[in-house]
């Protein structure tokens, strides 16, 4: 089964040279649609590194002012082609097959906007007309858009078009009457082009399409010469959490593997493969012929590369759980969150995504493990640098002056790399951050970088080695707050005591101080033990009784968390995906939240507080108190100046942040 994934296939007329597939992720990179630098870099550095076909887009189709989305690829007009033509040759001279997702933007993620008849009609024309431009650039095939927030998506949605469109709403037939229009459309503009199907598998929403439906469309749309279905799990409405870190990426395969089995055409199925194992894993889940991995390739555009090296290397064996050479995407959905916000995207773990826009940076620094050892070590007039503390800054800024040519030592005052970002990957919400910091600190590993662990960064260091310039990512100190009678608690402890430490200390009633992003981590780590798990009511569910598994699913620890902030909103800090849910999860396992508080008195037994317009005073008990009331930088830049010509300052030394603010911002300003 595992041999599948690198063995070719043929789509339609082409030949894919294996089963990997990049799926349309909108990147809000062009400029009026012109195609620019970072979108070709982004494309051509994936295609390079063994994906077999890549899907740019969404692309639009039909030139509207009103829409909603910004800064997305364009066939709206034919001045667009000779761009996309650019494009796709990138993405063929290196080997790929290229697709061009297609969709209209007006109406995008809007479903209450209709259009009337006549207007659907050319809008759907338009998806044609774009297809034969896309034909004319060159493109391998086209892609359908029937998902996301796509106006065809809204269309076939009972949930979304009970009817109000005589021929375009209401029963299925009519439903459907807009994408088999516009598969039409592509067939008259440019006959033979390919035509590959994207949908959801199912709409979870309330009296939306499910699997049968789901099922019948496919087959539909099979039928009408589709050549692929793409299988996307449900859209941007439903409140069921899919592209978070909550579940496993085989978790919903069964929706590619129910499409498989209702069309006799090949079927593409992904959505949170990380790594290896999970390609493996979703293949036989899905049972689809090509996988699609989407932000793990924005994460590591090696990605694909690097698990055929895996692939290769356990052949005979069962796969690692964790390739640890690969950069991670870590599910915190910052790259979701920025095309919502109508801004290019950039990643967490990634920073080339962002650079590639902004400074016109040729390379990603993960792509570089071979010209990286070009470098000539001991090359005379190189720049020497220091970069003090191995943090997410303190390892990006190392490969980053490397890569400049700069030779580089990096100091750890600890006996393994990775500062908090370690220390923090192993709490329960958040160990999804390990494999990219793994995979970083193995990018380090693999540079001609000087690794000092166990040692101190001192005056006398600096003074030995002598750089050109010291970086200090030195990170921060957890910041207290003076509470009256803080000191009469017997347990009290920083948000940041407890990750550093590993301590894990009994309580009936936790209290934690500030609502932040660490505060609501914090709370959601204390808060989740001893709930049953989704596994445990799955299983109940299917190996014992509803009711058994409805039992386990209201069953609540006796424990009390509470948390409590003084102004704002609860994950401050959090990007608007992870903060969706980690506030729906503070719900589900009985966080209290409380706001608009202002701290009295702290007593042995709990603290006072005023609360509310009222003002009203309230005890809360509290066997435990944790304090998130931020950091403040660790930064002793005084007794290094006079010893190096530059100090450079980064990551929450230079100003608190979070993860994306400590990895983005040391390529921003050095
Ligand atoms: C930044 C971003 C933009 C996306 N834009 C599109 C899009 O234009 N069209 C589409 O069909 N899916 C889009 N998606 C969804 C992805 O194609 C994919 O289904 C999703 O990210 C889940 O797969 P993954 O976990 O492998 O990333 C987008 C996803 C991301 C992260
Ligand atoms: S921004 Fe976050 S979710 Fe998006 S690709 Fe990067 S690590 Fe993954």
């Amino acid at each position: 089964m595992t041999d599948k994934l690198f063995s070719p296939i043929t789509i339609g007329p082409h030949q894919l040279k294996n089963r990997i597939v990049m799926p349309a992720m909108h990147l809000g990179m062009c400029d009026d649609g012109r195609v620019g630098q970072a979108e070709r870099r982004f494309y051509s550095e994936r295609a390079r590194a063994n994906v077999s076909l890549i899907m740019a887009g969404l692309c639009n189709t039909f030139a509207d002012t009103s829409a909603t989305i910004t800064g997305v690829l364009e066939l709206s007009s034919d001045k667009h082609i000779d761009g996309m033509a650019t494009l796709h040759q990138d993405i063929a001279t290196v080997g790929a097959l290229s697709a061009v997702q297609l969709s209209p933007i007006a109406g995008y993620n809007n479903p209450a906007w209709k259009p009337d008849e006549s207007h659907l009609t050319m809008l759907i024309e338009s998806i044609g007309i774009a297809a034969r431009r896309a034909q004319i650039a060159g493109f391998h095939y086209v892609e359908l858009m029937l998902s996301g927030g796509s106006l065809l998506s809204h269309l076939l949605s009972p949930h979304h078009n009970p009817g109000t469109l005589p021929n375009f709403s209401g029963s299925f037939e009519n439903r459907l009457r807009g994408p088999l229009n516009a598969m039409r459309a592509i067939q008259r503009h440019a006959p033979d082009m390919p035509i590959i199907i994207r949908m959801h598998g199912h709409e979870y929403l309330p009296g939306g399409y499910g699997l049968a439906d789901a099922a019948r469309i496919a087959a539909r749309l099979a039928d009408e010469g589709a050549v692929a279905i793409n299988v996307t799990v449900a859209g941007h409405r439903t409140k069921v959490p899919q592209i978070t870190r909550q579940r496993s990426a085989e978790s919903f395969g069964f929706l590619g593997r129910n499409i498989k089995d209702a069309v006799g055409i090949p079927v593409f199925y992904g959505s949170r493969i990380r790594n290896y194992a999970d390609a493996v894993a979703v293949m036989r889940a899905s049972g689809a012929d090509c996988i699609t991995v989407g932000r793990a390739l924005i994460a590591d555009p090696l990605f694909a590369q690097k698990i055929e090296r895996e692939f290769r290397k356990h052949q005979n064996t069962p796969p690692l759980q964790d390739d640890n050479e690969i950069i991670n995407c870590i599910g915190c959905c910052q790259c979701l969150d920025q095309a919502f916000a109508q801004k290019p995207a950039h990643c967490t773990v990634n920073p080339a995504i962002k650079l590639g826009i902004q400074s016109g940076f040729t390379q990603t620094q993960y792509g570089i493990a071979g010209n990286l050892n070009a470098i000539p070590n001991g090359a005379a007039n190189r720049l020497r640098v220091v970069v003090a503390g191995s943090g997410p800054a303190g390892l990006h800024a190392a490969l980053d002056y490397v890569q400049k040519g700069a030779s580089v030592t990096l100091v750890e005052k600890e006996k393994a790399l990775g500062g908090k970002w370690r220390r923090i990957s192993q709490l329960s919400s958040h160990d999804i951050t390990h494999g990219a910091l793994t995979g970083t600190i193995a990018a380090v590993q693999n540079a001609p970088i000087e690794i000092m662990k166990n040692t101190e960064l001192t005056p006398r260091l600096v003074a030995t080695l002598s750089p050109d310039i010291l970086v200090l990512a030195t990170g921060a100190a957890p910041r207290r707050i003076d509470l009256k009678g803080i000191e009469t608690h017997p347990c009290v402890f920083h948000v940041s005591e407890l990750v550093d430490t590993d301590l894990w200390p009994e309580f009936k009633h936790a209290v934690i101080i500030g609502g932040n992003a660490a505060g609501v981590t914090m709370a959601l780590h204390l808060a989740t033990p001893g709930f049953a798990t989704t596994e445990a009511i799955g299983y109940l569910h299917r190996f014992g009784s509803i009711e058994w598994a409805e039992e386990a699913l209201s069953f609540k620890p006796a424990k009390s968390i509470t948390i409590l902030k003084r102004r704002g909103f609860f994950g401050k800090g959090m990007g608007r995906a992870t903060r969706w849910t980690a506030v729906q999860e503070m719900d589900l396992f009985g966080v209290n939240t409380i706001d608009k508080v202002q701290y009295e008195e702290v007593t042995p037994e709990g603290l006072w507080i005023r609360q509310g317009k009222q003002s009203e005073r309230r005890f809360i008990k509290a066997d435990l108190l944790i304090l998130s009331t931020g950091f403040q930088p660790i930064l002793d830049a005084a007794e290094f100046e006079g010893l190096v010509p530059k100090i450079v300052v980064k990551g929450d030394a230079h100003r608190i942040g979070n993860i994306t603010d400590a990895i983005n911002g040391v390529y921003t300003s050095l």
